[in-house]
This record gives structure tokens, C-alpha cells and sequence, in this order.
């Protein structure tokens, strides 16, 4: 059996390309990339994935015009409540990380709620990406990390890798194994900067609207066939 990932963070890119390239409006993309991100879901946590972590919005995001904006929130809102009984069936333990301050509050009430109602399912954890940037969450985790050097609880000299990492967005979450970006795209656009450090890094042509359950299976086999070293040799 080749090795699974244990956690697979995936950049969900290309909805809007998608609508486009059929001459429809870029939300149309959202709505169908909606229904991936479902099926993907389903399918990780019945391939024995612990945890999913999907980029649904980034601190950069802001900049696109506020109609599409909008759209995007009020879909998430929707699919956080519609998903519960599904994730509810599939064991899975919604998580988010990113500024979930900076959402709308529509969407962090449905957030809260969701999470409360799957804290308990234990067989996978899908974490969704929301107002995140890889950067600002170094940054955030140095604010902490400041604060409790000021309250005197850490000495400067004390900050190491897992200090600066207890005070990331979700600190207890399985190392990241693989990243996959969808929509042909080779770059990181700002997601995951520290966990990405030993990540395997897959990138395929398939817009997101179209990657489902075959898709999936087809990176997780492309993992498996990966040889990790970690800076060390293979033993033979
Ligand atoms: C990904 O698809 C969804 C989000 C970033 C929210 P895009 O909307 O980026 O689609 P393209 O890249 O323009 O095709
Ligand atoms: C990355 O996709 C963000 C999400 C998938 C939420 P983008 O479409 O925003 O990235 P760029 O702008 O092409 O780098
Ligand atoms: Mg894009």
C-alpha cells in the first residue's frame, strides 16, 4: 500500500476561469466549485485523510470587486449550514484558520455554530482557510509570542521552532504532508508559509469546479509514489 498523507491542504483555484471558459458569470464557478469542495470532503475522509485544510478566501482576496466578494461569503454561509448533517455523517470536526475576526458576521456566526455542532466527530478534520495569509499568521504568532515575552511567561532566549508554533493559527494540527493547487498554477499565493517547509507540492491542470472524487485519488496516488528525506538520506 503506498503511503497516505495524513494532511493535504489543497489552493481550490480556477472556479472563475471555469465559469468563464463555459460564458458563464465567474459566481457560477464558485457555486459548482461549492459542490467539489463536498465531494472532496466526503471522499478524504473516507480515503483516511486526518485533516483537509482548503483555502476558501485570502487576505488578498479583498481586492476583487465587492459583488464577487459578497457572493463568495454568502455561499460560505450557506454551505456551513447545509454541510452539518453531512458532516455530521462523515465524523467530520470543522476548524478554521486566518483572521476570522475580519469576516462578515454572518459568516462567523454560522462558523461558530458549525464548529460547536462537529466538535465532537473525530474521524477527519477539514479545516477551512478564511481571511488567511501565510504571512500574516507569522505575524500573528509573533505578536503572541511578543506579548508573552512582555508578561515575562517566555524569555527571548526561549523562542524556538515550537514556541513560534504553539502560537499559530491551530497548533495541533497533523504536519502537513501535501499541497495541491488546482487550475494549473505553480505558485503558493501566500498560503501556509511555515507548514509548507517539507510539504510535497502537486499541481495539477484541473480547474476546481471539476476536481472531485477521481482527482483526489489521482494526487493521493501521485504522493505515494514520493520519496520523502527531510534533509536526510533514504535508508535502503
Ligand atoms: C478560486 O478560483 C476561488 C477563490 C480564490 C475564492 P478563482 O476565483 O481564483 O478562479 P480564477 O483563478 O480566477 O480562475
Ligand atoms: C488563492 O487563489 C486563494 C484561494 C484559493 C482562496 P488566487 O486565485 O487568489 O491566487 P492568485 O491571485 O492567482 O495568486
Ligand atoms: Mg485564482
Amino acid at each position: 500500500m503506498p503511503a497516505l498523507p495524513r494532511h493535504v491542504a489543497i489552493i481550490m483555484d480556477g472556479n472563475g476561469r471555469w465559469a468563464e471558459a463555459r460564458g458563464l458569470p465567474r459566481i457560477k464557478g464558485h457555486r459548482s466549485g461549492a459542490e467539489s469542495v463536498r465531494a472532496v470532503t466526503r471522499h478524504a475522509a473516507r480515503r483516511g485523510l486526518e485533516q483537509l485544510t482548503l483555502f476558501a478566501f485570502s487576505t488578498e482576496n479583498w481586492k476583487r470587486p465587492a459583488r464577487e466578494v459578497t457572493y463568495l461569503w454568502r455561499l460560505l454561509r450557506r454551505y456551513l449550514i447545509e454541510e452539518r448533517g453531512e458532516m455530521m455523517e462523515n465524523g467530520i470536526r470543522l476548524d478554521a484558520i486566518g483572521r476570522i475576526d475580519g469576516i462578515p458576521r454572518y459568516v462567523q456566526d454560522a462558523l461558530a455554530e458549525t464548529k460547536a455542532i462537529t466538535a465532537g466527530n473525530r474521524k477527519m478534520t477539514l479545516c477551512l482557510a478564511l481571511n488567511y495569509g501565510g504571512r500574516v499568521e507569522l505575524v500573528d504568532a509573533a505578536r503572541r509570542l511578543a506579548a508573552d515575552a512582555v508578561a515575562g511567561r517566555i524569555a527571548p532566549d526561549a523562542i524556538d521552532e515550537a514556541a513560534l508554533e504553539a502560537r499559530l493559527y491551530q497548533p495541533a494540527a497533523p504536519p502537513l504532508d501535501l499541497l495541491v493547487r488546482t487550475a494549473g498554477e505553480q505558485r503558493v499565493s501566500n498560503f501556509l508559509l511555515w507548514q509548507l517547509s517539507y510539504a510535497e507540492l502537486c499541481t495539477v491542470d484541473t480547474a476546481w469546479p471539476d476536481f472531485r472524487e477521481d482527482e483526489l485519488d489521482a494526487v493521493l496516488a501521485e504522493y505515494g509514489t514520493r520519496e520523502r528525506r527531510f534533509g536526510g538520506l533514504v535508508r535502503k
